[in-house]
């Protein structure tokens, strides 16, 4: 799939379920009644859209708190919402630069909120497809130095890759662009922890929407070869650097890993 041209509010879409799962109002008729079906047969999946946010934030701390990071590459961003990269990145490291990424005209339609950067950083928002990483690439480079470590940020985006070996192949593509002591920051719905949550993304898979594929974990863990994982490691999204006592295990898996 490529880039949309035309906003179609009949049909429901991913980055606006997204938003209507995680209490946004950036959405329409057809995207309730999806993300309704949805929540009917798997309610978990709020919780699900929550933690990842969450674990996106935590991620981007360690990227600027502990890596030293102040670029970032965020594919798939999404409709802005509460704690968006740039403002995570922002608050710790005014000078931090974002360039996002999606192929959602409604996403382009808010980029001006994606593009209040602080005075010392930068912020840009690329209108590009995943499916093309060397175009994603051409474009960051106006905004980010392509010789200093850059956090590549595939957030609940590498599902929409109906073929694995294709996702690992564009993940790769991306980070060859990047210097050694860039990050890759993972994180996706997971197969073979509920099966009401398989049952749920089976139908929207059917509804017309563009279609996002659960996976194993092993899958998952799977594009971060070659690089050297961050501990935990892969593990379920709350597990990863958790700021409470023990939380529970959900079926979004990731993790974070620098490259060599
Ligand atoms: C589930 S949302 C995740 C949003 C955000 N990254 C987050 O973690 O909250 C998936 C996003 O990927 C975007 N997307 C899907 N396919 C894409 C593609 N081929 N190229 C760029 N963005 C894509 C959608 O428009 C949507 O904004």
């Amino acid at each position: 799939m490529g880039r949309m041209t035309e906003i179609d509010t009949s049909v429901p879409h991913s980055a606006r379920i997204w938003n209507y799962w995680l209490g946004g109002k950036d959405n329409y008729p057809a995207d309730e009644l999806a993300g309704d079906a949805y929540t009917a047969v798997f309610p978990g999946i709020s919780t699900i859209a929550r933690s990842s946010r969450a674990f996106l934030r935590r991620s981007i701390r360690y990227l600027v708190q502990e890596a030293g990071i102040r670029q970032f590459l965020d594919v798939g961003s999404g409709l802005p919402t509460v704690d968006n990269t740039h403002e995570v990145a922002q608050r710790l490291a005014p000078e931090s630069k974002i360039v996002y990424v999606d192929n959602d005209p409604l996403v382009l339609a808010h980029a001006r909120t994606l593009l209040t950067s602080t005075p010392e950083g930068a912020t840009a928002y690329e209108d590009l497809s995943l499916f093309e990483p060397e175009r994603i690439l051409e474009a960051a480079a106006r905004t980010l130095d392509p010789a200093r470590p850059t956090a590549l940020i595939l957030s609940g985006i590498l599902g929409h890759v109906a073929d694995h070996d294709q996702a690992r192949e564009l993940v790769r593509r991306l980070l060859e662009g990047l210097p050694s002591g860039s990050h890759l920051s993972v994180n996706d719905g997971s197969r073979g922890t509920d099966p009401d949550y398989e049952q749920a993304q089976d139908t929207y898979n059917e509804s017309g929407a563009v279609p996002y594929f659960l996976r194993p974990v092993d899958q998952i863990a799977a594009y971060f070869e070659g690089l050297e994982l961050v501990d935990p490691g892969v593990v379920s999204v709350p597990l990863w650097r958790p700021d409470v006592p023990d939380p529970d295990p959900i079926g979004q898996h990731g993790g974070l890993a620098r490259k060599p």
